[in-house]
């Protein structure tokens, strides 16, 4: 297991260097996520937590849906800094957690759990089933896991790391044992410099 500081290291340096515009994960409108949102018909008081959600703009989009219990978690103190900045008086409104998604230890639950682009850097078989039982344990029964990673046609690395691509079969796998897929979507991600991307989105219920 890579310890926690080289990791930090890395993002915190992504997080100092460059502008969110410039990041190729960059999206103006989390269109895919927000999407999911809808069609699930996530209650306005619901707890959303978005895991490695960075300084993406997917808070800031449910606030103004009116989205009243958010928790953003990311390992980059830098990242959750930055998007702090940005929100101004309306961060502090939402829960912020500096913390490893490998090693998460939640400490509440949830209805929404929203992972785009930050799963798919754990690739030891010990941090992702750590990963799965943590959500699973973490989100209520009857609530939702959105994961959306690179597929098996995407990049085979982000932000210079290596990550694990998955298929929707992949994902399927990783967190059938406690929760039943719902949805599934192919997306064509275009990156601020014009390159395709593509990721598997698939969302989940968990059953028990
Ligand atoms: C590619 S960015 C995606 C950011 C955001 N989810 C989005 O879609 O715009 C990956 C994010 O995951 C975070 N991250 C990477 N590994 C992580 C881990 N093990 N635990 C928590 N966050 C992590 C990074 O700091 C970064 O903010």
């Amino acid at each position: 297991m890579e310890a926690i500081g080289t990791k930090q290291a890395h993002w915190d340096q992504v997080y100092t260097t460059k502008k969110l515009e410039e990041s190729s994960w960059y999206q103006p409108r989390p269109n895919i996520s927000l999407g999911f949102i809808q069609q699930l018909s996530v209650a306005k008081d619901a707890a959303i937590i978005d895991v490695g959600g960075g300084d993406s703009l997917f808070v800031d989009h449910l606030l103004d849906l009116g989205y009243q219990n958010i928790t953003v978690l990311d390992l980059s103190p830098k990242a959750l800094e930055r998007a702090q900045n940005r929100l101004g008086e309306r961060a502090i409104t939402v829960k912020w957690i500096l913390a490893d998604a490998a090693k998460f230890e939640p400490t509440e639950q949830y209805d929404f759990w929203h992972d785009r682009a930050a799963f798919h850097f754990l690739t030891t078989e010990a941090d992702i089933q750590h990963y799965a039982q943590t959500a699973a344990q973490a989100i209520k029964p009857g609530g939702f896991l959105v994961i959306g990673t690179f597929s098996e046609q995407g990049p085979k690395k982000c932000s210079g790391l290596e990550i694990k691509q998955y298929s929707e079969q992949d994902l399927v796998q990783v967190f059938e044992n406690q929760f039943k897929k719902i949805l599934y979507q192919q997306v064509d991600h275009l990156t601020p410099t014009q390159a395709i991307q593509q990721f598997t989105f698939c969302a989940f219920q968990r059953t028990h």
